[in-house]
């Protein structure tokens, strides 16, 4: 049980804690279409499947289309590298969305992205959520203790024409 106060609010809650054999899906949508959306009806199809292949499992979605992470700037990587930014102050807004994302990830046993290709690429904003969750020290870095814990992802994705 958790417990905060503060600023004359006081919440409680408990955490749910999967069990040891519940598995987690963290699912990323980064299609800006909600309706008609291909590459979302790929990833509708994995999900149905995965949960039959776990059943009790647990779906984490992040929609991208709803979860506009900024671009990269001077003061969000002065932020993520804890090196002041010449030009100004680091950016804790943009550090407090990336920890969010990370935990989001580093809690999944099972990452499925779908994605459209825009432009001969994916989404800006799925590049944008790829900028926050890869920090260096963080969710990649060499150490003496070897590579960081390997999670089984799948990419889905969707065109429309020979590219
Ligand atoms: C802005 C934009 C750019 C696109 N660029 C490409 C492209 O470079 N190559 C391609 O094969 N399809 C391209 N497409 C087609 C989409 O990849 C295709 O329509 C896909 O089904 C979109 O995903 P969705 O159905 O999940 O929304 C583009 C579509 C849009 C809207």
């Amino acid at each position: 049980m958790f417990h905060f106060a503060g600023s004359g609010m006081s919440h409680s809650f408990r955490l749910s804690r999967p069990t040891a054999d519940m598995k987690t899906l963290l699912r990323i949508d980064s299609s800006d279409r909600k309706q008609g959306s291909h590459s979302r009806a790929l990833a509708d199809f994995f999900q149905t499947r995965w949960l039959q292949a776990n059943p009790g499992g647990q779906i984490v979605s992040r929609d991208l289309a709803e979860t506009l992470a900024p671009h990269l700037s001077n003061s969000t990587i002065a932020a993520f590298t804890g090196v002041k930014a010449a030009d100004g102050s680091p950016s804790p807004e943009a550090v407090i969305l990336s920890d969010v994302l990370i935990a989001e990830l580093q809690a999944a046993d099972q990452i499925v992205i779908s994605s459209p290709l825009y432009n001969f690429n994916v989404p800006s904003t799925l590049k944008a959520w790829i900028d926050h969750v890869v920090r260096f020290g963080r969710t990649f870095g060499m150490n003496e203790h070897g590579s960081r814990k390997q999670r089984d992802s799948t990419s889905l994705g969707r065109k429309a024409g020979g590219y």
